[in-house]
């Protein structure tokens, strides 16, 4: 692990899950722990970036020099991460809620007698915070993540085209000792040209070192 291996660059990392009110005491959400992100965001300030940590609701602190600013909804967590451009690259690491309540409403909801046993909550689309900033004219090198559960490497490598990626990070949450909120993980990292490189299962901190090095080195030959 090359300890200036990102020095001078600017690395923008987003983690965690977001949470998308409904009305005054109730959100959707989702089972992200925001630590794949928080790992990567420590392993590019030891790798000498400046770092911004744009987050949803996690319970993790803050690794050493990086600026963490912390968020709630989709539309919060894009409005952070395009303040906070131009950025070399984007890591984004979050489980963005892919849709909101088409309304959020102002008073607590009560039970309807009149609709029966039902209830409909009406979704709209959530903006894509990584195709935004990847489809911009200052566009960094961009890395998304592909959680899957099935067909893992197809999902992962049409994600990379559709949204103009450098780089996807395949990684099956269907296996539990890899998935949302454990402490390891094993990835599978696919490139423009389709080649891939994996990463066995160790920890989120180790598997960490080994993206940031790899970026680094993707970097260097751009
Ligand atoms: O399409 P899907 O949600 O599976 O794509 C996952 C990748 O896209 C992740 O890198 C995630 O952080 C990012 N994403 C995003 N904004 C969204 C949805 C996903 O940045 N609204």
């Amino acid at each position: 692990f090359q300890r200036q291996a990102l020095d001078g660059l600017h690395i923008l990392i987003t983690a965690g899950p977001t949470q998308e009110n409904i009305d005054p005491v109730r959100y959707i959400t989702n089972h992200s722990s925001g630590k794949m992100g928080f790992a990567l965001a420590e392993a590019a300030a030891e790798a000498g970036a400046r770092v911004t940590l744009v987050s949803g609701p996690v319970h993790l602190p803050t690794p050493d020099r990086v600026s963490r600013i912390d968020v709630v909804s989709a539309r919060d967590m894009l409005a952070a991460c395009e303040a906070a451009m131009p950025c070399d690259v984007l890591i984004a690491a979050a489980a963005v809620a892919d849709y909101r309540p088409e309304v959020v409403a102002q008073h607590k909801l009560k039970k309807d007698p009149s609709s029966g046993e039902g209830m409909l909550l009406q979704m709209v689309r959530n903006p894509d915070i990584l195709a935004t900033i990847a489809g911009r004219d200052d566009r960094p090198f961009s890395v998304g993540f592909a959680a899957e559960t099935e067909n893992l490497l197809e999902y992962a490598s049409r994600k990379l085209r559709d949204k103009n990626l450098d780089l996807i990070v395949a990684n099956d949450v269907a296996n539990p000792s890899i998935g949302f909120n454990s402490e390891e993980n094993a990835i599978t990292v696919i490139d423009r040209e389709l080649q891939q490189t994996s990463f066995a299962q160790t920890s989120k901190g180790k598997i960490a070192r080994q993206l940031v090095t790899l970026i680094a080195e993707r970097l260097n030959k751009n």
